[in-house]
């Protein structure tokens, strides 16, 4: 019996006056990995947005693990168990690594069913070696592999319970990348939920349970890998594959 995780249902989102989201919907259910896609400018940053509640929709409703969060503060969403590496990364640029990890680290939901093993320093140093080579250095003088995998270990630190990636290899150098890539592979045997943006149609169809392609704020296609790839026409219309 699948389990719906988190509920995106018919959102309206604004920039003032300028509508980005037409009644946009999406879903994650326990243990799934899904991917929200779709070209340049379509909505999916607007998305996550509106799911952390740093930009609220205007009508239709988002709730997580059967909670509202129509009108909750950002930080207490977060706090629900939604772990999100934004777009940009925003890693702060004035702590070490060790302290971009500590800064917004919380312990796993103690009412949670028993989850995974909590995540801990020692345990994001394992996953990224190259964060512990690293661990004194400033947060501005990270490359941008280096912050990626820190804006990934800071997200995991929070025990996320759905882990939200906003372009998870945008700008990486090929290595780092498959680094990435296979990162979250690893969280998925785990059994770690995750809604991931990435350009990468093929390292999503790897790895993801189901899709939702989004074309100018409307939801226009969703399915699951085998479906995507059997339909190369949705590919070439929506994402320019
Ligand atoms: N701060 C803003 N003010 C006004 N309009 C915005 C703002 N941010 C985004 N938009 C507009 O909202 C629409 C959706 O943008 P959004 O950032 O969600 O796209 P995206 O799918 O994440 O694109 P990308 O792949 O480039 O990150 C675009 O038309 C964009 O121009
Ligand atoms: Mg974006």
């Amino acid at each position: 019996m699948l389990e719906v995780m988190l509920e995106v249902s018919g959102i309206d989102a604004f920039y003032g006056q300028s509508q980005a989201l037409f009644g946009m919907n999406l879903e994650v259910q326990a243990g799934q990995v899904v991917s929200l896609m779709g070209r340049n400018g379509m909505g999916k940053t607007t998305t996550i947005r509106a799911i952390m509640g740093l930009n609220r929709p205007r009508s239709g409703s988002v709730s997580f693990q059967g909670r509202d969060l129509g009108k909750l503060p950002p930080y207490q969403i977060a706090q629900l168990g939604l772990g999100l590496v934004p777009e940009g990364r925003q890693i702060f640029p004035n702590l070490t690594v060790r302290e971009n990890l500590v800064a917004t680290a919380r312990p796993p939901d103690p009412l949670g069913a028993a989850g995974p093993e909590a995540w801990t320093l020692e345990r994001v140093y394992a996953l990224f070696p190259r964060l512990q080579e690293r661990r004194a250095s400033m947060g501005d003088q990270l490359s941008g592999g280096e912050q990626q995998m820190l804006a990934v270990g800071r997200a995991l630190m929070t025990n996320p319970k759905l882990l939200l990636l906003d372009e998870a290899t945008e700008g990486l150098a090929p290595l780092i990348r498959q680094e990435i890539w296979s990162c979250l592979s690893d969280l998925k045997a785990a059994g770690q939920a995750i809604l991931v943006i990435d350009k990468n149609v093929e390292a999503l169809t790897a790895i993801c349970d189901r899709h939702f392609i989004v074309e100018k704020g409307h939801l226009v296609w969703s399915g699951n890998s085998d479906e995507l790839s059997a339909n190369p026409d949705i590919q070439h219309q929506y994402l320019g594959v």
